[in-house]
Protein backbone atom coordinates (compact mmCIF):
# COMPACT_ATOMS: atom_id res chain seq x y z
CA UNK A 1 0.00 0.00 0.00
CA UNK A 2 1.49 3.65 -1.03
CA UNK A 3 -1.46 5.64 1.34
CA UNK A 4 0.32 8.34 2.69
CA UNK A 5 1.20 8.73 5.97
CA UNK A 6 -1.14 9.83 8.45
CA UNK A 7 -0.67 13.41 9.79
CA UNK A 8 0.74 13.73 13.21
CA UNK A 9 -0.85 16.87 13.68
CA UNK A 10 -2.97 17.36 17.11
CA UNK A 11 -6.74 16.89 15.58
CA UNK A 12 -8.23 20.07 15.21
CA UNK A 13 -10.93 20.54 17.77
CA UNK A 14 -10.97 24.10 17.89
CA UNK A 15 -11.48 24.62 13.90
CA UNK A 16 -14.91 25.05 12.23
CA UNK A 17 -14.99 21.92 9.62
CA UNK A 18 -16.10 19.04 8.79
CA UNK A 19 -14.63 15.99 10.47
CA UNK A 20 -15.05 12.51 8.82
CA UNK A 21 -14.08 8.99 8.32
CA UNK A 22 -15.73 8.33 4.92
CA UNK A 23 -16.65 4.65 5.42
CA UNK A 24 -14.55 2.83 6.55
CA UNK A 25 -15.07 -0.10 4.79
CA UNK A 26 -14.09 1.67 1.60
CA UNK A 27 -10.73 3.60 2.96
CA UNK A 28 -9.65 -0.16 4.54
CA UNK A 29 -10.65 -1.29 0.57
CA UNK A 30 -8.29 1.14 -0.88
CA UNK A 31 -5.52 0.82 1.53
CA UNK A 32 -5.71 -2.55 1.24
CA UNK A 33 -4.95 -2.34 -2.33
CA UNK A 34 -0.95 -2.25 -3.90
CA UNK A 35 -1.35 0.32 -5.67
CA UNK A 36 -4.52 2.12 -3.36
CA UNK A 37 -3.43 5.53 -2.36
CA UNK A 38 -5.57 8.60 -0.41
CA UNK A 39 -4.27 11.60 -0.76
CA UNK A 40 -5.16 14.92 0.71
CA UNK A 41 -4.62 18.23 -0.11
CA UNK A 42 -5.99 21.92 -0.86
CA UNK A 43 -6.01 22.06 3.12
CA UNK A 44 -8.27 18.93 4.00
CA UNK A 45 -5.82 16.69 6.43
CA UNK A 46 -6.04 13.41 7.88
CA UNK A 47 -5.66 12.88 11.30
CA UNK A 48 -4.38 10.11 13.27
CA UNK A 49 -7.62 8.03 13.54
CA UNK A 50 -7.39 8.16 9.72
CA UNK A 51 -10.83 10.54 9.79
CA UNK A 52 -10.42 14.08 7.41
CA UNK A 53 -10.43 17.34 8.10
CA UNK A 54 -12.36 19.58 5.98
CA UNK A 55 -11.68 23.33 7.41
CA UNK A 56 -14.66 25.44 6.85
CA UNK A 57 -14.44 28.33 4.12
CA UNK A 58 -16.49 31.23 5.46
CA UNK A 59 -16.05 33.65 3.14
CA UNK A 60 -17.42 31.67 0.84
CA UNK A 61 -21.07 30.81 2.57
CA UNK A 62 -24.17 29.94 0.54
CA UNK A 63 -27.73 30.11 0.74
CA UNK A 64 -29.12 30.60 4.32
CA UNK A 65 -25.78 32.06 5.14
CA UNK A 66 -27.73 34.21 8.15
CA UNK A 67 -28.54 31.28 10.10
CA UNK A 68 -24.73 30.14 10.71
CA UNK A 69 -24.38 26.62 11.08
CA UNK A 70 -27.94 25.82 9.48
CA UNK A 71 -27.15 25.66 5.80
CA UNK A 72 -24.56 26.56 3.48
CA UNK A 73 -21.66 26.04 4.40
CA UNK A 74 -18.65 25.22 2.31
CA UNK A 75 -15.56 23.51 3.01
CA UNK A 76 -12.04 23.50 2.00
CA UNK A 77 -9.68 21.02 0.71
CA UNK A 78 -9.78 17.51 -1.14
CA UNK A 79 -9.31 13.83 -0.71
CA UNK A 80 -8.76 11.85 -3.33
CA UNK A 81 -8.95 7.94 -3.66
CA UNK A 82 -7.14 6.32 -6.32
CA UNK A 83 -6.38 2.65 -6.90
CA UNK A 84 -6.63 -0.46 -9.52
CA UNK A 85 -4.34 1.27 -12.18
CA UNK A 86 -6.26 4.14 -12.16
CA UNK A 87 -9.97 2.85 -12.87
CA UNK A 88 -10.34 3.98 -10.00
CA UNK A 89 -10.20 7.43 -9.24
CA UNK A 90 -12.69 9.45 -7.01
CA UNK A 91 -12.15 12.75 -5.79
CA UNK A 92 -14.40 14.52 -2.60
CA UNK A 93 -14.17 18.68 -2.36
CA UNK A 94 -16.45 21.58 -2.61
CA UNK A 95 -17.97 19.84 0.35
CA UNK A 96 -20.87 22.45 0.87
CA UNK A 97 -23.79 21.62 4.11
CA UNK A 98 -27.15 22.77 2.68
CA UNK A 99 -30.73 22.49 4.14
CA UNK A 100 -31.87 21.65 7.21
CA UNK A 101 -33.60 18.72 9.23
CA UNK A 102 -34.00 15.79 7.35
CA UNK A 103 -34.01 17.75 4.13
CA UNK A 104 -29.86 18.41 4.82
CA UNK A 105 -27.50 17.37 2.05
CA UNK A 106 -23.94 17.12 2.00
CA UNK A 107 -22.94 18.26 -1.77
CA UNK A 108 -19.84 17.53 -3.72
CA UNK A 109 -17.89 19.32 -6.67
CA UNK A 110 -18.57 17.69 -10.15
CA UNK A 111 -17.70 18.89 -13.67
CA UNK A 112 -20.24 16.35 -14.65
CA UNK A 113 -23.04 17.36 -13.17
CA UNK A 114 -25.62 20.80 -13.35
CA UNK A 115 -24.33 23.55 -11.88
CA UNK A 116 -20.86 21.20 -11.54
CA UNK A 117 -22.03 19.87 -8.09
CA UNK A 118 -23.56 16.54 -6.98
CA UNK A 119 -25.85 15.45 -4.24
CA UNK A 120 -23.39 13.18 -2.40
CA UNK A 121 -25.00 12.38 1.42
CA UNK A 122 -28.39 12.80 2.90
CA UNK A 123 -27.25 13.67 6.36
CA UNK A 124 -30.53 13.39 8.07
CA UNK A 125 -30.89 15.14 11.40
CA UNK A 126 -27.82 16.23 13.55
CA UNK A 127 -27.49 16.36 17.43
CA UNK A 128 -25.22 18.57 19.09
CA UNK A 129 -22.56 17.80 21.17
CA UNK A 130 -22.53 17.93 25.14
CA UNK A 131 -20.05 21.07 24.71
CA UNK A 132 -22.12 22.50 22.32
CA UNK A 133 -19.30 23.04 20.16
CA UNK A 134 -20.46 20.30 17.27
CA UNK A 135 -22.86 18.97 15.37
CA UNK A 136 -23.32 15.24 14.86
CA UNK A 137 -24.77 13.48 11.80
CA UNK A 138 -24.58 10.16 12.97
CA UNK A 139 -26.05 8.11 9.47
CA UNK A 140 -25.43 9.87 6.60
CA UNK A 141 -26.79 7.59 3.74
CA UNK A 142 -26.13 7.83 0.12
CA UNK A 143 -27.97 9.08 -2.59
CA UNK A 144 -28.38 8.22 -6.12
CA UNK A 145 -25.87 10.20 -7.43
CA UNK A 146 -23.48 9.49 -4.99
CA UNK A 147 -23.86 5.56 -5.81
CA UNK A 148 -23.06 6.56 -9.19
CA UNK A 149 -19.88 7.47 -8.26
CA UNK A 150 -19.01 4.12 -6.61
CA UNK A 151 -20.43 2.48 -10.00
CA UNK A 152 -23.13 0.86 -8.14
CA UNK A 153 -20.82 -0.94 -5.66
CA UNK A 154 -23.06 0.77 -3.05
CA UNK A 155 -26.57 1.28 -3.13
CA UNK A 156 -28.33 4.41 -2.94
CA UNK A 157 -29.02 4.48 1.00
CA UNK A 158 -25.74 2.63 1.53
CA UNK A 159 -25.10 4.29 5.33
CA UNK A 160 -21.47 6.10 5.45
CA UNK A 161 -20.01 6.92 8.59
CA UNK A 162 -21.11 9.61 11.27
CA UNK A 163 -19.95 12.98 10.13
CA UNK A 164 -18.92 15.78 12.80
CA UNK A 165 -19.87 19.19 12.16
CA UNK A 166 -17.87 21.67 14.23
CA UNK A 167 -18.52 25.20 14.65
CA UNK A 168 -16.16 27.64 15.53
CA UNK A 169 -16.36 28.12 19.27
CA UNK A 170 -15.48 31.79 19.35
C1 LIG B 1 -10.36 -2.81 -12.18
C2 LIG B 1 -11.46 -2.40 -11.57
C3 LIG B 1 -11.93 -2.95 -10.25
C4 LIG B 1 -11.70 -4.16 -9.64
C5 LIG B 1 -10.88 -5.33 -10.15
C6 LIG B 1 -12.40 -4.14 -8.36
C7 LIG B 1 -12.42 -5.17 -7.47
C8 LIG B 1 -13.08 -5.19 -6.27
C9 LIG B 1 -13.12 -6.27 -5.32
C10 LIG B 1 -12.42 -7.61 -5.50
C11 LIG B 1 -13.86 -5.90 -4.28
C12 LIG B 1 -14.17 -6.70 -3.02
C13 LIG B 1 -13.06 -6.34 -2.06
C14 LIG B 1 -13.24 -6.92 -0.70
O1 LIG B 1 -14.31 -7.39 -0.35
O2 LIG B 1 -12.25 -6.90 0.06
C15 LIG B 1 -14.32 -4.55 -4.55
C16 LIG B 1 -15.09 -3.80 -3.69
C17 LIG B 1 -15.44 -2.49 -3.91
N1 LIG B 1 -15.11 -1.72 -5.00
FE1 LIG B 1 -14.00 -2.30 -6.57
N2 LIG B 1 -13.00 -2.94 -8.21
C18 LIG B 1 -12.76 -2.18 -9.34
C19 LIG B 1 -13.19 -0.91 -9.59
C20 LIG B 1 -13.89 -0.13 -8.72
C21 LIG B 1 -14.30 1.22 -8.99
C22 LIG B 1 -14.05 2.01 -10.28
C23 LIG B 1 -14.95 1.66 -7.89
C24 LIG B 1 -15.51 3.06 -7.70
C25 LIG B 1 -15.29 3.81 -6.64
C26 LIG B 1 -14.95 0.57 -6.92
C27 LIG B 1 -15.50 0.62 -5.67
C28 LIG B 1 -15.61 -0.46 -4.82
C29 LIG B 1 -16.29 -0.40 -3.54
C30 LIG B 1 -17.00 0.81 -2.95
C31 LIG B 1 -16.17 -1.67 -2.97
C32 LIG B 1 -16.75 -2.11 -1.62
C33 LIG B 1 -15.77 -1.67 -0.52
C34 LIG B 1 -16.33 -2.02 0.86
O3 LIG B 1 -16.12 -3.17 1.30
O4 LIG B 1 -16.97 -1.17 1.48
N3 LIG B 1 -14.29 -0.49 -7.46
N4 LIG B 1 -13.83 -4.14 -5.75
Amino acid sequence: MTAQSLSTTIPVVTQAGIRWSVKASFTAYIEKMRDGNITVFDGAIRLDDGSFFFPVQKEAAVQNSGSGTDGGLRFAGAVQFTGHGGMLALILEGLEITGEGDQSILSIADAYSPEGRLPFMTLGERESTSDGHAFVYSSPTLTEEGADLYFENYRPGTEFDALTLSIDPS
